[in-house]
């Protein structure tokens, strides 16, 4: 540590298509948060193409990285420590950050870490919440992943449910697709839904065998397709509006009756959301509400914390580095990497 005793990560995320970089000094004080999204390009093939990310994070990684730190005013040599994604995600985008990070790291003679990904969207939540410390529980819904996680201290997780099939972000991006929305679907979704009856139609809300916890969402999105199958055979037209707001309010309320009960049965004083879904107005109110009525404290991180950034992988990355967690240069991508592992 230096000699002024703080905590400064360079924290670098690429697991999908967001290339991205953040200074963060002890935790939670993000000086500066570099995104440079992908979005326009992949929304041309209807969504992320791998190879195009990896491509992509080459060309835009370096000058991320030297925003971050111009942003901040600081130089590398001011870090105590080098923070990057290294799983889950896909392969090819999470190895441009992680070769990077190492190579950095090297030079300039400073610690690695390597973080979780899932750990940063929920390290999301301590940026803006100075006062939360675990335990509490938290939903992480993105792209990729639907979990429902007790967080018993700083990097101690405890996974009590789990997609068995999509993640509840996939599942919008798949129906926003099949409405004719394009991609990112959340987004789109939400933004139809306020023109919509979200009573309009109704949609199975599942139930999962496997565990009491467990989400699925592959029957939901198969219903759509079913719907609007329907609708084009009995050529009936479909009002893009309701479905979007028909389609949310199930996954919404799959989320929410799983929330209340993990509540009631882990008698958690504090709850928090994140991942890109956490960023959906209606969701975050409906379990502002549930929180309320279960007498519980709801957090949840501003829209730009929800969704991938490197700022919530350097606060995660400071609690790995006052835990004396270090990684060596065998540091590799893991595309499946469970939360818990390392
Ligand atoms: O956390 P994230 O940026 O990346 C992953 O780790 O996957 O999440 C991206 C996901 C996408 O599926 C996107 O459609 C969804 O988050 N999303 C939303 C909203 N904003 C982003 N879903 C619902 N409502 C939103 N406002
Ligand atoms: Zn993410």
């Amino acid at each position: 540590m230096n000699s002024n005793q703080e905590v400064k990560i360079l924290a670098i995320e690429s697991s999908c298509d967001e290339t991205a970089a953040a200074v963060v000094v002890n935790g939670r004080d993000v000086r500066s948060n570099i995104i440079s999204s992908q979005i326009d390009i992949h929304t041309l093939y209807g969504g992320v193409v791998p190879e195009i990310a990896s491509r992509k994070h080459i060309e835009r990684i370096n000058q991320v990285i030297g925003q971050a730190l111009e942003t901040a005013d600081m130089s590398l040599d001011d870090m105590d420590a080098i923070a990057v994604t290294y799983g889950p995600g896909l392969v090819g985008a999470l190895l441009v950050g992680v070769a990077e990070a190492k190579a950095i790291a090297y030079a300039a003679q400073k610690p690695l870490i390597g973080v979780h990904h899932i750990e940063g969207h929920i390290s999301a939540n301590y940026i803006e919440n100075k006062d939360l410390e675990p335990p509490f529980l938290c939903l992480v819904v993105s792209g990729g992943h639907t979990h429902l996680v007790k967080v018993l201290d700083y990097g101690v997780y405890e996974v009590i449910g789990r997609t068995q099939d999509d993640a509840a972000g996939e599942a919008f991006d798949k129906v926003a697709r099949a409405i004719g929305l394009g991609y990112p679907g959340g987004p789109k979704i939400e933004k139809a839904s306020c023109l919509g009856n979200e009573d309009a139609i109704y949609f199975p809300r599942a139930k999962v065998s496997s565990g009491i916890y467990d989400f699925s969402f592959s029957g939901l999105k198969s219903a759509v397709l079913n719907y609007l199958n329907g609708c084009k055979m009995k050529q009936i037209p479909v009002v893009q509006e309701d479905v979007a707001a028909s389609f949310q309010k199930a996954v919404i309320d799959v989320l929410t009756d799983h929330v209340v009960r993990a509540i009631g049965q882990y008698r958690v004083e504090k709850f928090a959301i994140a991942g890109g879904v956490a960023a959906n107005t209606i969701l975050r109110n409906r379990m502002e509400t549930a929180c309320k009525e279960c007498g519980v404290r709801f957090y949840h991180p501003s829209p730009v914390f929800c969704t991938d950034n490197a700022a919530m992988i350097g606060t995660a990355a400071y609690y790995d580095y006052l835990a004396g967690r270090r990684d060596d240069w065998s540091l590799n991508a893991i595309a499946n990497l469970r939360l818990g592992e390392r």
